[in-house]
C-alpha cells in the first residue's frame, strides 16, 4: 500500500461564499440552528453512550431491550449488546398500525422504452411492501435459505432490489448485492469469498435502451474455475430468476427457479426473526489498495440506528417529502440512503432504474416534475454531467417541488455547487454535501440544512457522535488551513464491523496507520470554522464517477491478459469524472503494440471488473519508470498521464531514458 506521507497532502481550493439557511427553512427544521447543533453535538461526543443508548431506545423498535451500548476491544465494536432487533421490522412491521401503513414506501420509474413511450411506474404502499418482503422471505426459506446464509443479490434497479435485500434481513441471512455493472468474474469473485448459497438475478435489465444479461453472467460465473482448476462457486446451490425483460435465459434444472412462480407455493405470513444487535446483515464489496476487493460487513443495529439518524437529520425528513437517492442499491448509498434509512423513517423513497439521459438529457427533470420530487440526492459526477448538456433541459421542467438538494461520491468542485444551487435548486435549496464511505455505513460529515451555513466544496461538520480530526503522520493534531490525514477519534454505531474473513486485512487496513483511530484513508483540511475539505485519497484507490476503483485491482486485471507484462495504473483529473483511469503497460516480447490490442485490453478490463472500471486510456511503454529498488513510480507516471512538466526528484530513477519516452507519447 502506498499513502502519501501527510506533509504532502496540500489543498488549495479558497472558497469564502457562505451560504446561510433560509429562515423559513428553518423555522420547520428538526436542528433550526448552528448554536443548537453545537451543543447536542459537543454533548454526543463528550458522552457518546449516553447519547447513542437515548438514540437507539428513541429510533429503534427493539424484540429484546440491549443491556450494554458498547463493548469496545479496538479495533472490534459490539453496540447494543443482549437486545434483539429485526431490520425489516423496523422498516415496515412498525408502520402498519399506522396512517403510514397506506402511503407510498417506494415509487418506481422504469426506464423509458426505446419507442419513446414513457417509463413503467409502480408505486408500493408500506403494507403492500411488507406484503412482498413477506412472500419472498418465504420464498428464501422454501429454497434453503437461512439464519447467517449468504446471498448475493445481482439484480437491476427494479423494486425487487429491495424487496429481497429486506426479505433477507427478514430471516436473518446476510445479503451481498453486486452492482449490475460488473461482470461475471466479478460475481464469481464475490461468491467465493463469501461462501454464499444463493444468487438472485434478473433475466436481463435495461439499460440505455438494451437488456444486460444479468442471468447470463451469472451462469458463466457459475462455471469460472480458479487456477487450480477449483470451481470458485460450489456453495451455490439455487438461482432465483426475476423475469424482468423477458430476454430468453436458460434455466438450470434443480438449480434455477423462478421468482414469480416461486411466490405461487407460499404464504404472505412471515414473522421477523429475533436477531442480535451484533448479527451481520449484509456485506458489500469495495476496492481497496491491494488487488482484491474487500467485503465490508456492516451488522444489525448500529447499521440501521446510523442510517436512520442521518437520513432524519441530514434529509430533513418530513412525512410529506418525496425522497429521490439517484444512486444505485449496488452501491452503498443504495444501500443507506434508498432502503434502510427512509424506509426506517417512514419515509416515500423515488427509484429509477435507467440511465440520467435516456432518452433525452432531462430525464432526471421530467421525473422530479412527474412526481413532486422535495428532495434530490446525487453525485457531483452526475451534476458536472448536467452541467455540460446546457441549462435548457432541467430549464424546460417545473423543478418548484424541489426543497433540499444533497451531493455525495466525490468533493463537489465549487462550480458544479453553484450550479446546482442556482440551477436545479432555484437558488433557495440548501445542499447538504455528505461526506462518508462504505465502511462508515451513514453519513459522517455533512451540513444540516437548517443549521449549517454552506460554503461551496466542504462538507462542512462532523454528525452527531462522531468524531473527526484531521491529523500528521504520528496522528497529532495539524494546525487549521494544513493538509492531513483525516481519522475518526471514536467508534461509531454503523462503522464497519470487519473485512469478511480478514481480520488481520481489517486492522491493518483501518487502524494501524494512525494508532488508536480509524484511518479513512482521505486528505483533508480544516478551515478556521472547523469545516472539513476533503481532498480526496491518499492511498492508491481512485474515484472514478464516484466510483471507488483500485489501481492495484485494475493491474491485475491488465496483466491477466496473455500479451501483459507489467502494468501500472494511475488517475489524471477528469472535468467529467473527477479522476480519469490511465494504464501504462507493457508488453511481453515479440507482442506488437497495436490500437486493436488498446481496445482488447480495455475490454479485457471490463471482463474481469466490470465496464465501471474499463480505462480511459491505455498507453503502451517499453518499460515503466521504477527506482533501484523497484518500486514503480507512481508520482511520475502520473505526472505524465495529466501532461504536467515531470517535477521532483528522480535520482533514484533506474533507468532516466524510460522517463522521456513515456513523456513524449513513444510508443
Ligand atoms: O474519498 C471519499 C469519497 O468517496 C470515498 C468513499 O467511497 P465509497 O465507499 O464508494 O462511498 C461513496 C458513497 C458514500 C471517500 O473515502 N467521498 C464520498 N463522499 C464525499 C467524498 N469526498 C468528498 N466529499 C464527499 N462528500
Amino acid at each position: 500500500m502506498s499513502k502519501a506521507p501527510a506533509a504532502n497532502i496540500e489543498s488549495h481550493l479558497k472558497e469564502n461564499r457562505v451560504f446561510k439557511p433560509a429562515k423559513e427553512f428553518s423555522a420547520k427544521a428538526h436542528i433550526k440552528s448552528l448554536a443548537h447543533y453545537k451543543k447536542l453535538w459537543t454533548e454526543s461526543v463528550k458522552q457518546p453512550e449516553k447519547f447513542w443508548k437515548k438514540q437507539a431506545e428513541a429510533e429503534l423498535i427493539w424484540q429484546k431491550p440491549f443491556t450494554k451500548v458498547l463493548q469496545w476491544k479496538e479495533p472490534f465494536a459490539k453496540w447494543f449488546t443482549g437486545g434483539k432487533l429485526n431490520v425489516s421490522a423496523n422498516c415496515l412491521d412498525r408502520w402498519l398500525d399506522s396512517a403510514t401503513a397506506n402511503k407510498a414506501a417506494l415509487i418506481w420509474e422504469g426506464e423509458p422504452a426505446t419507442d419513446g413511450k414513457p417509463g413503467e411506474e409502480r408505486v408500493l404502499t408500506y403494507k403492500q411492501l411488507h406484503r412482498e418482503v413477506c412472500r419472498f422471505a418465504n420464498v428464501l426459506k422454501r429454497n434453503g435459505i437461512s439464519k447467517g446464509d449468504r446471498v448475493i443479490i445481482y439484480l437491476p434497479m427494479v423494486p425487487e432490489a429491495a424487496i429481497a435485500m429486506l426479505a433477507c434481513t427478514r430471516i436473518g441471512a446476510v445479503h451481498s448485492v453486486v452492482f449490475g455493472g460488473f461482470s461475471a468474474q466479478s460475481v464469481a469473485d464475490r461468491i467465493q469469498d463469501c461462501g454464499a448459497k444463493m444468487v438472485i438475478t434478473s433475466d436481463g435489465g435495461y439499460r440505455r435502451g438494451a437488456v444486460v444479461p444479468l442471468k447470463k453472467n451469472v451462469d458463466e460465473a457459475l462455471k469460472l474455475h480458479d487456477a487450480a482448476g477449483q470451481s470458485l462457486t460450489q456453495t451455490i446451490e439455487k438461482v432465483i430468476v426475476l423475469r424482468r425483460c423477458a430476454n430468453e435465459v436458460h434455466m438450470a434444472e434443480h438449480r434455477d427457479v423462478w421468482w414469480h412462480r416461486e411466490l405461487d407455493y407460499v404464504s404472505d405470513v412471515c414473522p421477523a426473526e429475533k436477531l442480535d444487535s451484533e448479527a451481520p446483515l449484509f456485506i458489500l464489496y469495495t476496492s481497496g489498495s491491494t488487488g482484491k476487493p474487500k467485503g465490508i460487513l456492516h451488522s444489525t443495529a448500529g447499521y440501521l440506528l446510523g442510517t436512520k439518524l442521518t437520513s432524519k437529520y441530514v434529509f430533513d425528513l418530513r412525512a410529506e417529502d418525496v425522497y429521490w437517492c439517484t444512486a444505485d442499491v449496488g452501491w452503498v448509498t443504495g444501500h443507506s440512503y434508498i432502503v434502510y434509512g427512509p424506509l426506517a423513517n417512514g419515509a416515500t423513497a423515488l427509484m429509477y432504474e435507467g440511465a440520467p439521459n435516456w432518452p433525452e438529457p432531462d430525464r432526471f427533470w421530467r421525473i422530479i416534475q412527474k412526481y413532486g420530487v422535495t428532495i434530490l440526492y446525487t453525485a457531483p459526477t452526475a451534476i458536472r454531467a448536467f452541467m455540460k448538456w446546457g441549462d435548457e433541459w432541467p430549464k424546460k421542467h417545473d423543478l418548484s417541488s424541489l426543497r433540499l438538494l444533497g451531493s455525495v461520491g466525490e468533493p463537489i468542485n465549487p462550480e458544479a455547487w453553484m450550479w446546482y444551487h442556482n440551477v436545479i435548486g432555484g437558488g433557495r435549496c440548501p445542499i447538504v454535501d455528505t461526506w462518508w464511505q462504505t465502511e462508515t455505513g451513514s453519513i459522517m460529515i455533512t451540513p444540516l440544512p437548517g443549521a449549517t451555513p454552506t460554503k461551496p466544496g466542504t462538507a462542512t461538520l462532523p454528525f452527531f457522535g462522531i468524531l473527526p480530526e484531521v491529523v500528521d503522520d504520528q496522528g497529532k493534531p495539524v494546525p487549521k488551513n494544513t493538509g492531513g490525514k483525516l481519522v475518526v477519534r471514536q467508534p461509531w454505531p454503523s462503522m464497519l464491523r470487519g473485512i469478511w474473513g480478514d481480520n488481520e486485512r481489517y486492522k491493518q487496513t483501518y487502524w494501524t496507520e494512525v494508532k488508536g483511530s480509524y484511518f479513512t484513508g482521505d486528505g483533508c483540511r480544516q478551515d478556521k470554522d472547523g469545516y472539513f475539505w476533503i481532498v480526496g485519497r491518499i492511498d492508491d484507490v481512485l474515484n472514478v464517477a464516484g466510483h471507488r476503483i483500485g489501481t492495484a485491482e485494475v493491474e491485475s486485471a491488465l496483466v491477466s491478459h496473455p500479451s501483459v507484462a507489467e502494468a501500472a495504473v494511475v488517475g489524471r483529473p477528469d472535468e467529467l469524472k473527477g479522476q480519469a483511469l490511465v494504464c501504462f503497460v507493457t508488453l511481453k516480447t515479440g507482442v506488437k503494440a497495436t490500437p486493436e490490442l488498446k481496445n482488447e485490453l480495455r475490454n479485457h478490463i471490463g471482463k474481469e471488473i466490470g465496464p465501471v472500471a474499463k480505462p480511459d486510456e491505455v498507453r503502451f511503454a517499453e518499460a515503466l519508470p521504477k527506482t533501484r529498488s523497484g518500486k514503480i513510480m507512481r508520482r511520475l507516471l502520473k505526472q505524465i498521464a495529466s501532461g504536467m512538466e515531470i517535477k521532483g526528484d528522480t535520482t533514484t530513477l533506474e533507468d532516466i531514458s524510460v522517463i522521456a519516452k513515456l513523456a513524449s507519447g513513444e510508443e
